[in-house]
């Protein structure tokens, strides 16, 4: 009977403890309006749980998009993402940190290639002063359009990682030293859902019977160094966490994960297809 009471009360707790802990990580969701504001298509935006999920649509009329309020120089970014569950074959839905001023194009990005049938592809980007083209695609060991996943982009001084969950997809490493350019433009987080016809599609039309697409949101809050605030210089200190020595390099397990992942999962990477127009494929 006692032993009873007692198995009792300890479940109780455990509850309990897992209930104030379901609280908390919900009290550190910042709602969308603190740190994003919608650039277009704002009919085609909804919003959830008091602003912290939001959901974008896609049909004939229109996509839609969002980005940060501000402009960053380092960050780890992250948001979490639900894909559209439809066949979306043409459908991009996309999460990047981008700054497209005249003739210095950065842009870091992870793409959704819309899909039919078939597994998904994620699509990765690097641009750095207008130097682009270099895609690497993988599959993924999961069904994006079933639960949200965490989509990661860290940078600093001395690197750009591409995380899917805690998982590291993709390094761009600084190589400016080498003659390799690097995103060193203030940069402003974005996400949209749009028409990627006919090179997303390889040329298929989107099957409009299936519109609208929906892709939903959540996580945003920020980690990242602004850029006016108060000199960029500052947005290397290593007193930003994301700046810090364990973001310099993967650890040891990281790098097996990584490595794991490229053998099972890259369907393609620019530098074995293109790689003489690039000088990091080079260099190693
Ligand atoms: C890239 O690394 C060089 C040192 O090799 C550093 O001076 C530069 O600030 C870094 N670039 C960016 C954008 O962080
Ligand atoms: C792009 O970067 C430049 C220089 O870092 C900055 O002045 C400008 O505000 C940025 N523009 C956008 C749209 O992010």
């Amino acid at each position: 009977m006692v032993g009873m009471l007692k198995q009792q009360s300890f479940f109780l707790f455990v509850t309990l403890f897992v209930a104030a802990l379901i609280c908390v990580s919900k009290a550190v969701e910042v709602s969308f309006k603190q740190n994003y504001k919608v650039t277009w298509g704002r009919n085609h935006v909804l919003f959830f749980d008091n602003g912290r999920e939001v959901q974008l649509s896609f049909d004939k009329i229109s996509g839609a998009g969002f980005r940060s309020k501000l402009e960053y120089s380092s960050g780890f970014f992250r948001m979490r993402i639900k894909i559209p569950t439809k066949d979306s074959l043409g459908v991009v839905t996309a999460f990047y940190v981008r700054n497209l001023s005249y003739r210095k194009h950065d842009e870091i990005d992870f793409e959704f290639l819309g899909n039919k049938g078939g597994p998904y592809t994620l699509q990765t980007n690097v641009f750095a002063s207008d130097e682009g083209g270099r895609e690497q695609r993988h599959s993924l060991w999961f069904d994006p359009t079933i639960d949200f996943h965490t989509y990661g982009i860290l940078w600093n001084q001395h690197q750009i990682v591409f995380y899917v969950d805690e998982t590291p997809i993709r390094i761009f490493k600084n190589k400016s030293n080498k003659g390799v350019s690097f995103p060193s433009n203030q940069m402003h987080v974005t996400v949209s859902i749009w028409n990627g016809e006919p090179w997303a599609s390889n040329g298929k039309k989107i099957d409009w019977k299936q519109a609208p697409f929906l892709a939903q949101f959540q996580m945003f809050n920020i980690h990242g160094c602004q850029s006016h605030n108060p000199r960029k210089y500052d947005c290397y200190s290593p007193h930003l966490w994301w700046n810090g020595m364990k973001y310099w390099e993967l650890n040891p397990q990281q790098q097996r994960e990584y490595e794991d992942v490229r053998r099972i999962h890259l369907l393609y990477d620019y530098c074995s297809d293109r790689g003489q127009l690039h000088k990091e494929c080079q260099i190693r």
